[in-house]
């Protein structure tokens, strides 16, 4: 189903606490079951053929939220990368992060340094997981690595263009084909703007762990339905 129109999709996996508050639980249950959610979601995307998959597990801004959220949504991640992601790894996974390391936890950081040395031979897909993440933050990161190839003569200037840059953003990743974000809000809250430039944006009330594999299938579906210009212009279908 899915052939070389469609490489890279981003989840912004939002309203886990409005499901759990919405069941009378603390949002812990609902952290719980978007990471249910976000495995099920993986797991399918592989199945389906689709090469790259980015999801926005926590943003460098979450750590406004209270201690008591921030410390379980850490021990998740733990928990996650080094017992729940098994099935990913058997299916040929690897699993790379975008985001800023300091301010992580060290427990946090090894269990993530794991998960990527393990996986780092395969090829089946990619998922990318944005922890501690910022797309204006991974910009500025980007535009450093730049500065010092340009220091040390790597490059010269003039040598960068729009897809080359790519190489210094965190993970070269191609550009986002889908962005979908879960939970009522159309916003995009800092998640990867470089790769969002000519992304279809799909917007769902769903809040995430309600979020199914068959939801993304019908995203899909319809992406295949959407004629992309890239600023062009279709002149076969146009009248002129
Ligand atoms: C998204 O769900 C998960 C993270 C930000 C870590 P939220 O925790 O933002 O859920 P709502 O938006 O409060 O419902
Ligand atoms: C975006 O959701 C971040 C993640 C999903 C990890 P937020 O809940 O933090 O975003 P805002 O505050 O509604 O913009
Ligand atoms: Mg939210």
């Amino acid at each position: 189903m899915i052939d070389e129109k469609l490489k890279h999709v981003a989840i912004i996996m939002d309203g886990n606490g409005r499901w759990a508050e919405a069941r009378g639980k603390k949002r812990s249950a609902g952290h719980k079951a978007g990471s249910d959610a976000l495995e099920k979601i993986a797991l399918h995307a592989v199945d389906i053929g689709l090469k790259y998959l980015s999801v926005y597990a926590f943003s460098t801004d979450n750590f406004k939220r209270s201690e008591e959220e921030v410390n379980y949504l850490m021990n998740l991640f733990i928990e996650m990368f080094s017992k729940n992601y098994k099935r990913l790894l058997e299916k040929g996974v690897k699993v790379v992060f975008s985001g800023a390391r300091e301010g992580l936890r060290a427990d946090v950081l090894e269990a993530m340094d794991d998960i990527v040395e393990k996986s780092a031979k395969n090829t089946n897909a990619t998922l990318n997981v944005c922890l501690n993440y910022g797309g204006r933050e991974e910009i500025i990161r980007a535009a450093e690595r730049y500065h010092d190839d340009l220091v040390s003569g790597k490059v010269q200037k003039g040598d960068i263009d729009r897809d080359s840059f790519n190489r210094y953003l965190d993970n070269d990743l191609p550009p986002i084909d889908i962005l979908i974000r879960t939970g009522r809000e159309k916003r995009v809250s800092n998640f990867m703007l470089y790769q969002l430039y000519y992304a279809e944006m799909y917007f769902t009330d769903t809040l995430f762990p309600d979020f199914t594999p068959e939801m993304l299938d019908d995203i899909i579906a319809d992406f295949y339905g959407v004629e992309r210009r890239f600023g062009g212009i279709n002149y076969e279908k146009s009248a002129s």
